[in-house]
């Protein structure tokens, strides 16, 4: 087969047969077929789609491109939970130690940024010393002993998607729904749970824009997980605007330690604890969603989650007085304040271009090489429907760079709409499929 055929076939809106489609993913893993071809057939899938036949083959090449992660060792119903993508999403770094807290052994796969959204792994690496590129031995010891671990996709673990995570990352191809279906959901089955909790966020921080756009990507990866006989959950969530009020990785780990201690955002609580349940109740912890959230609301009034937080950074390589002083952490060193130019409401937030004044700060990246810097990023003073006078404070961006800072604030003065109305929040959870 020539690749360039594949690429124009794709282009000319044909569909890819099961041969081509393990062919190009075995060959991209191997390094035979090289970057520039694979970003222009992503680019034609963006355009063209694929049919759910060609998603769900290219679901099960990427699953089968490396090693499968056998977690029998661990005892119990080990539930993972998986974001499609937000800003300002920490949901994972709160509702893992309430979840291990009630004794529900969590096991979890996380990713780094993609495109304008924030990844777990680039959050936790703001723990100095802290591992994320554990083996699978260490994981399973992990969980085994302390009935927590997050690690990042190892390169034997769907490695395919590993190089297409990245790739797309910086080729404009993350925002198609057969794309990402197959990404989460290929790592997602080959990192060995027995159940999936998937949040599938919807709104203008989010890959899919629209409900009906999330609700039909949740219905895909929901069916591909029945096909796997592996029990889904998809909760549509809103991302209109950040989740709390801190965008950029240490400030979001500050943020979410806030919350476990019982003084986080609302918005980020309620969303974290409907993922929590939904993980409990496929663990069989629990057999409805408001009981279980009240046993994750008793694991933050009774200090067992931020304790279960501070054993899990420990055993990963870092050092536990992070969760007790957040003081400790690497601050910027440059700071900008966001102001409003007239009397109104927040009408509208676009929480995309946060999410890229964040990657703009330094806090994401340009291209596949950059490091990024972890102590930058946004606090949100005001937010939807707030009431705002002039030269009142809309956000706070913090940078190392001066360029940089100026880069961040011009595209977050784009980002706030302010009217003489307050316009309107949506809900949070929008929906739960699957159950
Ligand atoms: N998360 C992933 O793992 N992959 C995507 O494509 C999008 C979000």
């Amino acid at each position: 087969m020539l690749m360039v055929d594949l690429i124009k076939k794709k282009r000319n809106g044909e569909t890819l047969t099961k041969e081509e489609i393990y062919w190009i993913i075995e060959g991209y893993t191997r390094g035979d077929i090289p970057d520039y071809q694979v970003s222009a057939l992503m680019m034609a899938i963006y355009y063209k789609g694929l049919d759910k036949r060609e998603t769900l083959d290219l679901t099960m090449a990427m699953k089968y491109s490396g090693d499968i992660l056998d977690l029998s060792m661990i005892s119990g119903i080990k539930v993972d939970k998986h974001s499609t993508g937000g800003v300002g999403d920490k949901t994972s770094l709160v509702l893992a130690p309430m979840v291990a807290a009630t004794g529900v052994p969590v096991a979890k796969m996380s990713g780094r940024g993609l495109g304008h959204t924030g990844g777990t792994i680039d959050k936790l690496e703001s723990f100095k010393g802290f591992r994320t590129d554990l083996s699978e031995e260490e994981f399973i010891n992990a969980v085994n002993s302390i009935g927590i671990a997050i690690m990042g996709q190892t390169k034997d673990l769907a490695p395919a998607d590993k190089k297409l995570y990245a790739l797309r990352d910086v080729t404009g191809t993350v925002d198609n729904m057969s794309l990402i279906a197959s990404s989460i959901m290929s790592k997602k089955l080959a990192a060995g749970c027995d159940g999936i909790v998937l949040d599938v966020t919807c709104g203008s921080g989010a890959f899919m824009k629209t409900v009906e756009d999330a609700r039909a990507l949740a219905q895909e990866m929901v069916s591909i997980g029945k096909l796997s006989e592996k029990r889904v959950t998809a909760v549509i969530s809103d991302m209109d605007e950040p989740l709390g009020f801190a965008v950029g990785n240490t400030l979001e780990v500050i943020e979410a330690i806030d919350t476990l201690k019982g003084k986080g955002p609302a918005d980020l609580l309620e969303v974290s604890k409907e993922l929590g349940a939904c993980m409990l109740i496929l663990a069989g912890k629990s057999d409805n969603r408001e009981e279980a959230k009240k046993m994750l609301d008793k694991t933050i009034e009774d200090g067992s989650a931020l304790s279960k937080l501070a054993e899990f950074v420990k055993n990963q390589g870092s050092d536990e007085k992070y969760v007790y002083d957040t003081s400790l952490f690497d601050k910027a060193s440059l700071k900008y304040e966001l102001k409003a130019h007239r009397d109104g409401y927040v009408s509208e937030i676009n929480c995309e271009e946060v999410g890229n004044a964040s990657l703009l700060l330094g806090g994401g990246r340009r291209n596949k090489e950059d490091i990024i810097d972890h102590s930058v990023g946004i606090i949100l003073n005001k937010k939807l429907t707030d009431r705002v006078s002039k030269g009142d404070v809309l956000a706070t961006l913090y940078a190392n760079d001066k360029h940089k800072l100026r880069e961040g604030s011009e595209r977050l003065k784009d980002a706030y709409v302010i009217s003489s109305e307050p316009g309107k929040k949506n809900p949070l959870i929008i929906d739960v499929l699957g159950e």
